[in-house]
């Protein structure tokens, strides 16, 4: 894993979501994106339970894994078991597991926390628009990231939802080290409410990928705020 999580927030972290990237063409995207200064990449695993959407399992973690060797890959699991995969993803590649607090099967997050750990990945727990910052707060110590939706979990290309910025400011004052990332809508727009509310981990699928390669770089750069 070349990003250590646990250091303090510098500049903030940019990490496209190969969601909206050409799946036919993965890798050249995927590098085409790091090469233009991401800080990695984010895989969105959906199970057309949890949410209405099915996108990628572990096997295409694994071969992004093979193509980039060094790839921080932070993969954000949209499914209603999470506990179920986690040695896939470990074996895959990840680099960081986060699973949604509002999960059914999810009975015991520390718990979960803990093994996630135990399998070498950074652990991370993600909470829907509706989801209050005090249904985590609890868990703070066990994570390494909490990753707040800013748009419903299904789909790239909505609309940026500024309400959810209060709760960034909340888990930013209870924990002053944590990385917060935040993901749907992100954009060069949307960026710097986000980055003043305390996120320093930013996702974004449709604002990168939409535009075509040559300005993507630009786009990474102007999220951050350079
Ligand atoms: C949505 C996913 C996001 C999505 C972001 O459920 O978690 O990562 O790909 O897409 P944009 O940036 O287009 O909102
Ligand atoms: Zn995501």
């Amino acid at each position: 894993m070349p990003i250590d999580l646990a250091s303090p927030a510098r500049l903030p972290m940019v990490l496209p979501s190969i969601l909206s990237a050409d799946f036919a063409h993965l890798a050249d995207d995927s590098r085409g994106v790091l090469d233009a200064g991401a800080d990695g990449l984010h895989l969105d695993v959906m199970d057309g339970h949890f949410v209405p959407n099915l996108t990628m399992g572990p096997a295409l973690c694994r071969s992004v894994r093979r193509a980039l060797p060094d790839a921080f890959l932070d993969v954000h699991l949209m499914v209603e078991d999470p506990a179920m995969f986690v040695e896939p993803f470990a074996r895959a590649g990840a680099d960081s597991f986060t699973f949604h607090i509002e999960a059914p099967r999810v009975e015991d997050a520390r718990a979960l926390c803990a093994t996630i750990r135990a399998h070498g990945m950074a652990a991370g727990v993600s909470i829907k628009p509706a989801t209050p910052a005090e249904a985590i707060t609890g868990l703070l110590g066990a994570l390494d990231l909490v990753l707040i939706m800013s748009v419903e979990p299904g789909f790239s290309g909505q609309a940026f939802m500024p309400e959810v910025l209060p709760k960034a400011r909340t888990i930013r004052d209870l924990a002053p080290n944590l990385r917060i990332e935040i993901d749907g809508g992100v954009s060069p727009e949307t960026a710097p409410a986000c980055i003043d509310a305390g996120c320093d981990m930013l996702v974004a699928a449709s604002a990168i990928f939409s535009k075509p390669p040559a300005d993507r770089a630009g786009v990474i750069r102007a999220m951050r705020g350079e």
